[in-house]
């Protein structure tokens, strides 16, 4: 049985409710669905074992989910993300291992098991892994679970990757990982809150890729001044967000795709294609619309170019 067929009926029988979901997921793109979903789950069960990795990952998966949807529930009754610190965040996830390995392995197959995340990693794919050049020197800001570099990796041999997360459980998570995918040899995680990087060597990166980061800050400008900071001249970004998309360390609230677009224009980076996507099914009467957005990149060579 291939994982693919192995995860419809690990959902079949143990989470039924979040069958539909995983079906308008593999029909938006059935090649891709099965040859990430081939790879993740593979990884998955090489860090897990074959019997532990769905009940593992999948179980993390629909707590992670419901999660969401509780968040999106307080904010669409209260009109505002529930937290506003990232030191409250740290405190009860980040820095949580008992909270923060389901959240990582959760989030991990959202890639992939969420419908509209499937067109970000269509987008991730054919726009920003293919175009890079050759042997690029990679940056990863707040790894996570470690997928979107791994792959990555995985596809392109000749790629170095550095990443940094403030979590330790993604140090470790992200780390087997690689081990799992065969690519540690070319990846180095370090635990570090991505703004220090301000302080960063400039222009030494060929890209940058930063997944779902910029709304868990307070200050999300610093970020993209980091992103254009790290990056060469002419290298190029894969940046991701949510908009009006709470979850329970979601704190900066982007509103507009513009938003977005424009912090990146202030801050040297041209903004090369966007991508805006949001769930196929709402909360009942919802006013927000929760939306991920993803962003190609490219670092101005000068202010004209
Ligand atoms: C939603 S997860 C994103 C994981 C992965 N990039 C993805 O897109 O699936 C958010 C990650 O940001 C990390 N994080 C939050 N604030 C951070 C900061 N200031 N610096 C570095 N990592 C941070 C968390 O530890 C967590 O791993």
């Amino acid at each position: 049985m291939s994982r693919v067929q192995a995860l419809f009926s690990f959902v079949t029988e143990n989470h039924p409710r979040s069958l539909k979901g995983l079906e308008e997921s593999r029909a938006v793109a059935p090649e891709l669905f099965d040859e990430v979903a081939e790879k993740f789950l593979g990884w998955a069960a090489k860090v897990h074992g074959e019997t532990g990795y769905l009940p593992r990952c999948v179980d993390a998966f629909a707590i992670f989910s419901h999660d969401v949807l509780m968040s999106q529930a307080r904010y669409e009754a209260d009109g505002h993300y529930e937290n506003d610190s990232f030191a409250k965040c740290e405190e009860a996830v980040y820095g949580r291992r008992e909270v923060m390995d389901d959240y990582l392995w959760g989030v991990f197959l959202t890639n992939f098991m969420w419908a509209h995340h499937m067109d970000i990693t269509r987008f991730y794919k054919d726009r920003f892994i293919s175009k890079l050049p050759s042997a690029p020197k990679v940056v990863e800001l707040a790894p996570g679970h470690g997928g979107w570099g791994v792959w990555m990796l995985s596809e392109r041999p000749d790629a170095t990757l550095h990443g940094y997360d403030v979590s330790p459980s993604s140090i470790v998570i992200a780390s087997s990982v690689a081990e799992a995918a065969g690519v540690s040899g070319r990846v180095q995680y370090t635990r570090r809150n991505a703004l220090d990087l301000e302080s960063m060597p400039a222009g030494e990166a060929d890209a940058v890729i930063c997944s779902f980061l910029i709304e868990h800050l307070e200050e999300p400008w610093r970020l993209v001044a980091v992103i254009s900071r790290l990056l060469k001249p002419g290298g190029r970004a894969f940046l991701t967000g949510a908009l009006t998309a709470a979850q329970v360390d979601h704190i900066y609230e982007f509103r507009k795709e513009s938003e977005l677009v424009l912090l990146c224009e202030q801050h040297d980076l041209r903004v090369l294609e966007t991508i805006s996507v949001a769930p196929q099914r709402l909360l009942p009467k919802a006013r927000f619309l929760p939306r991920s957005m993803g962003l190609l990149l490219q670092r101005r060579k000068s202010d004209m170019w």
